[in-house]
């Protein structure tokens, strides 16, 4: 399952990116918004980004007027990765060397054409583990270090964080 999401700027961008997976048979959560009546991005980022934590969805894309907002918003809820990605190329690394489970456009960046490719990319690409797995890992530890969670066993194959 994923997740859409985005704020009034990102409203026309989102609908067309639904009906773009949806087209590519993908199940997908709408967590709006529903017009271009102007709303806070970060309501929307905490929801989506929730139900990545809880387990409800896979994966989620945001679209704000720059993509940074939402990104640096859904970032705040712990085990989750956003990345604002601008090109085909950043969509494919997001997932391949990051691991994120959400990308985060910017609707005064990208154009709908783009914004499928982006999206179409980054679905295709697999998390390549390898010496990636070890930098991510030491990013759950940051985020375990400074929320003052105690969950740091395995994260570093036995080492302390
Ligand atoms: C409007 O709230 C604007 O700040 C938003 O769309 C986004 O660009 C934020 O990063």
């Amino acid at each position: 399952m994923i997740g859409l999401g985005s704020d009034h700027n990102g409203f026309p961008l989102k609908q067309e990116l639904l009906s773009f997976l949806e087209e590519r048979g993908e199940e997908v959560r709408d967590f709006g918004t529903s017009s271009e009546a102007p709303v806070d991005y970060p309501d929307i980022a905490a929801s989506l980004a929730e139900a990545i934590r809880d387990g409800l969805i896979e994966r989620g894309v945001l679209v704000c007027g720059t993509g940074l907002g939402m990104a640096i918003a859904a970032n705040k809820i712990p085990g989750v990765y956003a990345a604002p990605v601008t090109n085909v190329y950043t969509a494919r690394k997001a997932r391949e060397s990051n691991n994120a489970q959400v990308i985060t456009l910017g609707a005064q960046l990208v154009d709908v054409p783009l914004a499928f490719a982006i999206v179409e990319a980054w679905l295709q690409a697999e998390f390549q583990g390898g010496r990636s797995s070890r930098k991510v890992a030491k990013i759950r530890c940051l985020e375990a270090r400074y929320s003052g969670s105690a969950v740091t066993a395995g994260l570093m194959g036995g080492r302390p964080c």
